[in-house]
Order: C-alpha cells, then structure tokens, then sequence
C-alpha cells in the first residue's frame, strides 16, 4: 500500500503511524463502498504532489473534492496553502470525520458531489483552483456533468480543476468538456503510483494549453 503523507518534517514513527491509520481508514471504506472509494489504496506521496503541482497560496481558496484520507489535502498545506483557505468536499462519514479532526481549521462538506451546486457554504466563494480524487469513471455522466458544472461555477474565469484518473483519457467525457468550453491536458504520470495514475488539467479552452 502506498505511504499516503506528502514530505513532512514529522518524525518518522509519527508519520508511520499516520500513514497506516489512514491505510486502514481507507481498506475500511472500500470495503463498505468500493465503487465510491475507487480504489484500493490511497493515493501515493508522488502523485499528490504531481496534482497539486501547479497550485499555490495565491489561488486561495481552493476546492477539493473526494480527499478521502487527506493525501492531497496535506501536499496542498506543504505548498503554502492555509488550512482556513481549503474548502473538502467529501461524501463518506468515516473520511469527513477523519479529516475535521485533523484539520479543524478546514471547511468540510460531507455531501455528495454530484449536488454541491447551490450549497450555502459555497455562497460568494470563488476558487482558484480545484484538486479532485473522486472516481469519476465510475459515475453516471448526469453525475459528472453537475460536478463539472458546480465546479467552474464556483471558480474564477481562469481556474483549472486537477483530476486524476488511472484510465487511457480524460475521465471527464469530450461532451461535457465541450459543454462547458473546457478543454483537458495531461500534465504528467505517476507509475509508481498504484495503479500507475495520470493527471489532467480542466480549464478554460484559452488557459490549458499553455
Ligand atoms: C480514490 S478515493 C480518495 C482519493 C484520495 N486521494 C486518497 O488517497 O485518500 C475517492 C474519494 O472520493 C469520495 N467520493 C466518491 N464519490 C463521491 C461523491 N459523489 N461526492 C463526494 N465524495 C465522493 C470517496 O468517499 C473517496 O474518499
């Protein structure tokens, strides 16, 4: 199982502990919902740093959705992010417990995705960007469609989504991206990741390609 902590100046049994806590945290979830949870593992340190690679304070706040055990969450406080400047959006009890008692200073929304158009906490918020971990592959379209759409919604003009997939393309569907002139760019592979995983960039037709 990957070890689910960005770098971090913990010390090692402490971040050994933390890592299997969130390891067992997570082998607990997908047995309950395995096609929620997406995956097997948590995602590993090299591609929670791939997929916040391009983000930093200054896009504040940023959205993330589907943090389950929290890797992202913890390589965006290692770019500088401030734990008040990070709204979670994350449908299972056990992982939105985990992560207010870890990060009491975040918003977290434990909703499902698929419906954050409209939530009252997202009122007058504009993102500069958003990281997702959710499995989207495994999600009706209509599903994936309001996600997008909630999204860019409550981002500014020029904000990316980051997603992950461990699939061939995009996980987002051409016709959604068109809908919403978005276009997809991946900006990397993780292989040691397990599965191996690739990140997309989802922006604005004009932003991703730079
Ligand atoms: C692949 S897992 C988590 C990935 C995360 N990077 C990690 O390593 O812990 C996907 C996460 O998305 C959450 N999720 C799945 N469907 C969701 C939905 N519709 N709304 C919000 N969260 C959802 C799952 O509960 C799970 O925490």
């Amino acid at each position: 199982m990957s070890d689910p902590l960005p770098e971090s100046s913990a010390p090692y049994e402490s971040r050994r502990s933390s890592a299997s806590s969130a390891g067992l945290a997570f082998l607990r979830s997908w047995l309950r919902e395995p096609r929620r949870v997406g995956a097997l593992a948590p995602s590993s340190r090299a591609l929670a740093r791939l997929i916040c690679s391009e983000i930093d304070p200054a896009q504040t706040p940023v959205l993330e959705l589907g943090p389950g055990t929290g890797v992202f969450t913890e390589a965006l406080l290692a770019r500088g992010l401030a734990p008040s400047q990070l709204i979670l959006v994350e449908s299972c009890e056990r992982f939105a417990g985990r992560l207010r008692r870890c990060h009491p200073q975040m918003r977290v929304l434990q909703i499902d995705a698929a419906r954050l158009a409209g939530h009252p906490a997202l009122a007058g918020v504009r993102a500069g960007a958003a990281v997702s971990g959710l499995p989207l592959r495994a999600m009706q379209t209509a599903a994936v469609e309001s996600i997008v759409a909630a999204t860019f919604g409550c981002m500014t003009a020029q904000a990316s989504l980051y997603q992950f997939t461990y699939g061939l393309r995009c996980p987002v569907p051409k016709t959604i991206l068109r809908r919403h002139g978005l276009s997809a760019r991946a900006i990397g592979r993780v292989w040691g990741n397990l599965p191996p995983a690739t990140v997309y960039r989802i922006g604005p037709n004009r932003s991703v390609a730079s």
